[in-house]
């Protein structure tokens, strides 16, 4: 028996192509894992009108973690004009699947860190270490949206002023949903010994849902004493993350604020090629990289598969086999050092697969 079975969904466009260099890595860690390949996509939303089929979670609800490739989404109009004809105009809606795994599995945590590994031409600077707990399933994703808005809203008092034209999205800050996240945050820094944990927030505008926040943020942050804690306001961030983003540790922040610093932060250690990302809940974890499909390199084994190798590492840490998680880590490191075998945004010509195992030959 396998020690561990994980859920293969490569998804669309190039998804195939890095869950294959991770691949490549996981097989050579000596582990014994089992792949279980599942249905998502595009490919399935134009067939069936549902790029999450349902026996896809139900497969995944059978195994320890899954691995994610990259998603294809667009507009619903456009969507919709891609649907199987003897399906349209029946009223299918496109969601993306990545955002309703968060929701059915309820993976809370949305782990990012940003490290810049020496050698990696693309860095901002080379000592970059910041780890980013963006919060998963709530906030602007909460997916409560109106247009138009139902009348009876317009009889809440302070809704006089919003025209009766306007389109709503409800930002849902929860107790619970705040607790839990800015927890793991703390809980990380204790463990892996980070100085200082700086909440991400609007709470001097959004005073309501991001004042709820902050405020549990300052409870907690007291029964951490050796952490720092500040909050920072998300627009001054984004200057200070350019100007001084060697001096930031760990990043906690509501779900759409931490989507948007999750790529400013990626950007400053080698842009999305290097983002990955971890999706864990209290009873499973989903590993992805931040990037998209990129159609127009699907099959061709071209793009850097280090974001997803990196997600591999961090699947890795979640099953508990955290000696090898380091060593992948360290693995890709040295292939970043060294620089002898890039991929294209590189500067160099090494295919996916040859990046992979590069890194598997130093694990
Ligand atoms: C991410 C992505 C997703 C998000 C998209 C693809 C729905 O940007 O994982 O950061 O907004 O969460
Ligand atoms: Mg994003």
């Amino acid at each position: 028996m396998a020690r561990y079975r994980i859920a293969w969904l490569p998804g669309d466009g190039i998804g195939k192509d890095v869950l294959d260099a991770a691949r490549v890595v996981l097989d050579a860690t000596g582990i014994e894992f089992e792949y279980l390949p599942g249905d998502v996509g595009w490919e399935f939303w134009k067939k069936e009108g549902n790029a999450l089929p349902e026996r896809t979670v139900e497969m995944m609800k059978r195994t320890d973690a899954c691995m994610f490739g990259a998603i294809t989404s667009k507009p619903q109009d456009e969507a919709v004009k891609e649907l199987n004809p003897e399906l349209r105009d029946k009223g299918y809606r496109y969601y993306s699947p990545i955002v309703k795994l968060r929701q059915i599995f309820d993976l809370y945590t949305c782990l990012r860190p940003c490290r810049s590994y020496p050698g990696n031409p693309l860095n901002f600077r080379d000592d970059i270490d910041i780890v980013i707990f963006r919060e998963n399933t709530e906030d602007l994703y909460s997916g409560v949206e109106f247009r138009p808005v139902p009348k009876a809203f317009y009889q809440v008092p302070g809704m006089e002023k919003v025209p009766k034209d306007a389109a709503i999205s409800l930002k849902v800050n929860s107790p619970r949903g705040c607790e839990r996240i800015i927890r793991s945050a703390f809980e990380y820094a204790r463990k892996k010994q980070r100085k200082r944990v700086t909440t991400v927030l609007k709470a001097n505008v959004v005073r309501v849902s991001d004042g709820l926040f902050l405020e549990i943020a300052r409870k907690i942050a007291k029964e951490y004493p050796e952490i720092e804690y500040d909050n920072a306001n998300i627009d001054t961030l984004c200057m200070w993350l350019i100007k001084r983003p060697h001096e930031y540790d760990v990043l906690v922040a509501p779900n759409l604020y931490g989507d948007i610093i999750s790529d400013l932060c990626a950007q400053l250690v080698g842009g999305l090629g290097f983002a990955c990302s971890a999706n864990i809940g209290e009873n499973y974890g989903l590993f992805e990289p931040a990037h998209g499909s990129a159609p127009k390199y699907a099959g061709m084994y071209k793009v850097n598969p280090i974001a997803t190798i990196l997600a591999a590492k961090l699947m890795l840490d979640y099953l508990g086999e955290e000696e090898v998680a380091d060593r992948v880590e360290q693995a890709v490191a040295r292939v970043l050092k060294e620089g002898k075998v890039r991929t294209y945004d590189l500067g160099g010509n090494a295919s996916t697969l040859d990046m992979a195992k590069e890194v598997a030959r130093y694990l």
